[in-house]
């Protein structure tokens, strides 16, 4: 038998130059951690001829042979306990020469120090407190150092300027020491311009925010449906299971702790909605709130007006409630019937949009995740029923079927045994199905009055609207109103349309005119109403 042992091959030093990215704000991230870690409160950076030279006031380095340790630390033991260092830090410097001078010694690390050759050590007279750092790197300016600077809790100075400082979390954050942390939520738009920028994206990023000490990774989690809070999570420095994904350190580690992480932080986005004290969340989201302990009340009354809403162009006929009228007294679809049919909600829409009635007529529309509050539990419209008198004209047009007849009523009835019957000037109307088939197509339904009552494109909604497919919207619509108004001429008699195009022609002609006459040659004469008379002579007539 024989056995094995997980052991760290010397090779990976050889390679440890591609455990970082290799970015510049990698390298400000370790190097401003490190001075963090050893305890100090002031960073001074500054660049000069190529070299980049850090001082910090912390403690100073205790054991030098733990800076070329891949994997060794020297820290105290609190902070292996709170933030479980690596070891690895440093060598985001790799293959640079670098010389750290602290507690009296120095040492120059050279490139194939980085890869396993020896350093040595050497006395460093200068009695300084805490460490320098100098290496060669472009310019650590102001600018970049800033933004990892700013939530780290140390003065950091580049080149004589100091960077703004900010507390990541307020005082009224919610301290969860089981997981070494202060939870914060907030709406979006409260975030800070520095909070922004821990985004990847500054508006519309990733919403939890998590603080490491001045390093900062996000990622996305939303437990309820409201889409704009963002959760700051600022760790303490008390024991702590939440981990950074190693070595990069962009991500979290996704280990049981994460895992109550995400618990915590749903439990204080229901704390911060209660506090706030009103919300649109959904029944089931309601509940949840219930069985975490939080109380909240119910969500506002959330619903649209018209029950046909579509985001398809253009709008239908719109239907407006009278200012202040009470949600109680308006009108759901029962769920049976929308299931029965497709166009009862329609004309149930035009009925209410279109009616006259004694008091008023409101169908409302209302998410079935909101079903169980008790302002969505309306009197439902449980029937709806079309009938129409006298076909005058029928046509095809655009993506239907277009029928004038002379009346058209609706009529609904509700589950608080109300009926609601109007004549209307347009109604959706489907045969019953031929013998043989389940299907057969639906009619619009229009009388005279509609021409005068409703627009071109408030009728072009039931009739398939504008397609994506073809041509610009204005086009669309442009075509469709010349088709509505042959339809409409057609209506009249036959000769109507003939009879528009002839006078449409005379548009043109100034000034004041009270006759034209025309002949079968094609030539023209205008009496015009001063007197005057013009004739247009067609080219082939004035030839002969
Ligand atoms: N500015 C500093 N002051 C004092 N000691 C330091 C400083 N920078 C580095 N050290 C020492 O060098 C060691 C190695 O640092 P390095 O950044 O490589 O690893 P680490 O900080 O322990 O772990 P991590 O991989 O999480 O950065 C540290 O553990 C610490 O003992
Ligand atoms: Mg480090």
């Amino acid at each position: 038998m024989n056995t094995i042992k997980a052991c760290v091959n010397p090779r990976l030093l050889t390679k440890a130059d591609r455990l970082f990215t290799g970015t510049l704000s990698g390298r400000i991230i370790e190097i401003l951690q490190n001075a963090r870690r050893a305890g100090a409160t002031k960073v001074v950076i500054n660049n000069q001829d190529g070299l980049v030279i850090v001082r910090d006031n912390g403690q100073g380095i205790e054991d030098f042979a733990k800076l070329l340790d891949l994997g060794g630390s020297g820290w105290e033991d609190a902070l292996e306990v709170s933030e479980d260092p690596a070891g690895v830090g440093l060598f985001c410097l790799t293959p640079r020469k670098v010389t750290i001078r602290s507690n009296g010694r120095m040492v120059t690390i050279e490139a194939e120090c980085w890869t396993g050759q020896p350093a040595d050590v050497r006395d460093y007279p200068q009695p300084r407190s805490g460490t320098i750092l100098q290496f060669a790197d472009e310019p650590w300016t102001r600018e970049i150092v800033e933004r990892h600077a700013v939530f780290c809790g140390m003065q950091v100075i580049v080149d004589d300027q100091s960077c703004p400082s900010e507390n990541f979390v307020s005082d009224s954050a919610a301290h969860h020491p089981e997981l070494g942390c202060r939870i914060e939520v907030r709406a979006d738009k409260d975030l800070s311009d520095w909070h922004r920028r821990v985004r990847t994206d500054r508006y519309y990023g990733p919403n939890v925010l998590v603080n490491f000490h001045g390093q900062t990774v996000s990622f996305d989690y939303r437990p309820v449906s409201e889409r704009d809070l963002c959760i700051q999570v600022d760790l303490t420095g008390e024991p702590t299971g939440i981990r950074l994904m190693l070595p990069a350190r962009t991500r979290l580690v996704e280990n049981e702790t994460y895992k109550q992480l995400l618990a915590a932080i749903e439990l204080e986005v229901y704390r911060y909605i209660l506090r706030r004290g009103h919300h649109t969340l959904t029944y089931k989201e309601f509940l949840r709130a219930q069985e975490l302990g939080v109380q909240l009340p119910e969500a506002k009354p959330t619903y649209t007006i018209g029950l046909i809403r579509s985001d398809m162009a253009p709008e239908p006929v719109e239907l407006a409630a009278p200012k202040d009228f009470p949600l109680s007294e308006c009108y759901r679809m029962s769920a049976e019937l929308l299931k029965s049919d497709d166009f009862v909600e329609t004309n149930a829409h035009l009925l209410a949009a279109l009616g006259t009635f004694v008091a008023p007529f409101i169908p409302v529309s209302i998410q079935h995740s909101y079903d169980g509050y008790s302002w969505a539990n309306l009197p439902t419209i449980d029937r709806v029923e079309v009938s129409f008198g006298k076909e005058l004209h029928s046509d095809y047009l655009w993506s239907g079927q277009l029928v004038c007849v002379d009346h058209i009523v609706i009529t609904a009835h509700t589950s608080n045994g109300k009926t609601f019957s109007s004549s209307v000037c347009m109604g959706i109307h489907r045969p019953p199905p031929e013998r043989d088939t389940k299907w057969s197509e639906e009619r619009v339904l229009v009388t005279p009055e509609c021409r005068e009552r409703l627009s071109a494109c408030e009728i072009w909604f039931h009739l398939g609207g504008w397609s994506e497919d073809g041509d610009t919207y204005d086009t669309q619509e442009f075509e469709f109103s010349e088709a509505l108004d042959r339809f409409w001429a057609e209506l009249i008699g036959p000769d109507e349309n003939l009879r528009r195009q002839l006078v449409r022609e005379t548009d043109q002609i100034e000034p004041e005119w009270h006759t034209v006459t025309i002949t079968s040659k094609g030539d023209v004469t205008i009496h015009f109403a001063d007197g005057a008379t013009k004739t247009l002579q067609s080219p082939s007539s004035s030839k002969e």
